[in-house]
């Protein structure tokens, strides 16, 4: 069926409207639907076993952005964020980019790449060329080490060495990791394959772990805004303007590349997904030139606002987090058929945040939404204690 990500006047709605709409809209499971009706969170059983030293859960606000459409398909977000606005400000600016037609987005294959560090080779170049004629060989120790990922499609796909000071070289396995995040995987197949890169370049195992900076595993997504639906040309400008001083200081880069995380890092949370490894890899790609970049940018076109974005996405549908009762509704939610399709989604979340934070700014700066939003949630609680306690 068929899915809208517009649902009209949902926040306008009590909570529990709010729950019984997103269930209809999603079509839920009644796993996912008993979860949300309990009030969502974690059990308190799981997260002792999820984590060490366990004595409570925390909470955050589980919203889901609205209007956004991503490749011709409609899919309602989840976010988990403690800040205000943040939901709102996506859904809006998605709003505004499906009057363009939405956006547009896609994903590499989902490779990962585990890094096996030596040093002490006593001679660099033979170690580098020995790796090079052993790379077969070492793809298939790799593969061994993980044969229910082979068995699904997936596995070590090059094997490659790098010489990066006096003595020290780089061992790098690339492995398609599937729908899953992979980080395990990696890690897995890093630690097969060093005993042998050990024995042919004759160094000293140093470190057996997966990069954070995939640099196989990118997602670029991309709209064109029609000028009036951000409020004309002078917004626009605006915006392009806005867009161009993060170009030029990376002092402005950190702060729009947050605005940015604002949308990534709530979708990731609500989605089970490892945010800190999505942050490294953002930032460090964000500086890969030598120079802290905006992650996105904004320009001027004849047709109106045109945006983009990429970044690294190590996003999984299986495995790791994904497995408990928050995760699984979270991913009936978005309606994702495969990993890079989350990275697709995801990067786009990233994109409407941004927009929506340059377009506040550009005009009337945040604090007067901030103070409209706190301003509305005050007015509704007051009118409502339903609305305060979360009960229906
Ligand atoms: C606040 O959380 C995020 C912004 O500072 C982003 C930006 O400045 O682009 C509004």
């Amino acid at each position: 069926m068929t899915r809208s990500s517009r649902i009209a006047g949902f926040y306008t709605r009590p909570l529990a409207e709010r729950r019984r709409a997103l269930a209809e809209v999603a079509s839920l499971s009644d796993a996912a639907r008993a979860w949300l009706d309990g009030g969502g969170g974690l059990d308190l059983a799981v997260a002792d076993r999820m984590s060490e030293n366990v004595v409570a859960t925390i909470g955050l606000p589980l919203g889901v952005a609205l209007n956004l459409r991503v490749n011709g398909k409609d899919h309602v977000v989840p976010m988990a964020v403690e800040e205000p606005s943040v939901i709102a400000a996506a859904s809006n600016a998605a709003r505004m980019v499906r009057l363009g037609g939405g956006f547009t987005a896609d994903a590499d294959a989902p490779i990962m790449t585990a890094q096996i560090w030596l040093d002490e080779v006593g001679d660099a170049d033979r170690a580098c060329v020995r790796i090079a004629d052993e790379a077969a060989a070492l793809r298939a120790l790799g593969d061994a080490a993980i044969p229910r990922m082979v068995a699904r499609g997936g596995g070590c796909r090059d094997v490659t060495a790098r010489i990066v000071g006096d003595g020290i070289v780089v061992v790098e396995v690339d492995l398609d990791v599937g729908d899953a995040m992979g980080a395990n995987l990696v890690d897995t197949v890093a630690e097969a394959v060093a005993p042998a890169v050990a024995r042919l370049t004759g160094g000293r195992v140093g470190m057996r772990i997966l990069t954070n900076l995939p640099r196989g595993r990118r997602v670029r997504a991309s709209c064109v805004v029609p000028a009036e639906a951000v409020g004309g040309d002078g917004v626009v400008a605006a915006i392009a303007r806005a867009s161009h001083f993060a170009e030029l200081d990376a002092a402005r880069a950190a702060t729009h590349n947050k605005g940015i995380m604002n949308g990534i890092d709530a979708a990731a949370v609500a989605l089970g997904q490892d945010w800190r490894a999505i942050e490294a890899g953002a930032h460090a790609f964000a500086a890969r030139s030598g120079r802290y970049a905006p992650l996105a940018t904004w320009q001027r076109t004849e047709r109106g606002l045109a945006g983009s974005i990429e970044l690294p996405m190590a996003v999984g549908i299986v495995g790791g987090g994904t497995h408990t009762a928050a995760v699984k509704a979270a991913l009936e939610v978005v309606d994702v058929a495969s990993a890079r399709e989350l990275a697709c989604v995801i990067a786009a979340i990233g994109l409407a945040s941004n927009l929506a934070a340059l377009r506040a700014l550009a005009g009337e700066g945040i604090q007067r939404g901030h103070m409209r939003l706190h301003q509305r949630r005050h007015d509704e609680a007051a009118a409502s204690p339903s609305t305060r306690t979360g009960e229906p």
